[in-house]
């Protein structure tokens, strides 16, 4: 695996990573759809129109929310094409949460258990230690033995449950918070303040 220009190749599974661009989004609504009508992984209800979605890519443009892709470059069980998704987006809004970015992850379904998960989410990681960024927040939805093992996997810790937060599919869920902690160095004022 290479990894330069901000994108990892693995020409092996002939699956490249790299930021999406404005021709991914149809493909990239379509996964996210899927997951909109078939699971409470997201809480959109609703399957989200083109506009919202560009909308929402706009939303990305700053190289602090990046959005990467996994591209199968036309093989692949799910067809080729765009096998998934990963992005970061902000997880609370006032300054002082600057340093910590929620990371979000959507495959293609025939895309799914064949390591495209790890290998594009680590990439997303990458990206937030390079964006300096101090911690990511994941929010997942169980039962999801596949995210559980994915988030676990790549250093992520359980550390918050939330109670009947969502409401999909005619039932309650609850949401659980993951935690990874990008740098353990303190960062300026820390050290001083003894934390
Ligand atoms: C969650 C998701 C991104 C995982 O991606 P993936 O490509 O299937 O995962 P990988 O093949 O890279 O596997 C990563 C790890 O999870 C494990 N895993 C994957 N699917 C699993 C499953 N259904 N049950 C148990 N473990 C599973 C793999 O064995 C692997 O474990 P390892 O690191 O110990 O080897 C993918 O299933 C998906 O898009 N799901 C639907 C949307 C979703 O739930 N997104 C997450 C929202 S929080």
């Amino acid at each position: 695996m290479q990894h330069g220009s901000g994108v990892l190749d693995d020409a092996s599974a002939g699956v490249a990573v790299r930021d999406a661009r404005r021709e991914d989004l149809p493909q990239l609504l379509a996964i996210y759809n899927h997951w909109v009508l078939t699971s409470p992984a997201t809480f959109d209800l609703e399957p989200l129109a083109s506009e919202a979605w560009e909308r929402w890519f706009e939303s990305h443009r700053d190289p602090g929310r990046p959005v990467l892709v996994a591209d199968g470059r036309g093989s692949g069980d799910a067809g080729g094409g765009l096998l998934g998704g990963a992005w970061l987006s902000a997880w609370r809004v006032r300054p002082g949460f600057a340093h910590t970015a929620e990371s979000s992850i959507y495959l293609h379904p025939d895309a799914r258990e064949q390591g495209v998960g790890r290998m594009l989410y680590a990439a997303l990681i990458e990206r937030a230690r390079s964006l300096a960024l101090h911690t990511l927040i994941a929010v997942i939805t169980p039962p999801n033995p596949g995210s559980t093992a994915l988030h676990r996997g790549l250093g992520y810790e359980r550390v918050g449950l939330t109670r009947e937060v969502g409401w999909k599919f005619e039932r309650w869920h609850d949401s659980e918070i993951w935690q990874l902690i990008l740098d353990r160095e303190p960062r300026p004022g820390e050290r001083e303040a003894g934390r």
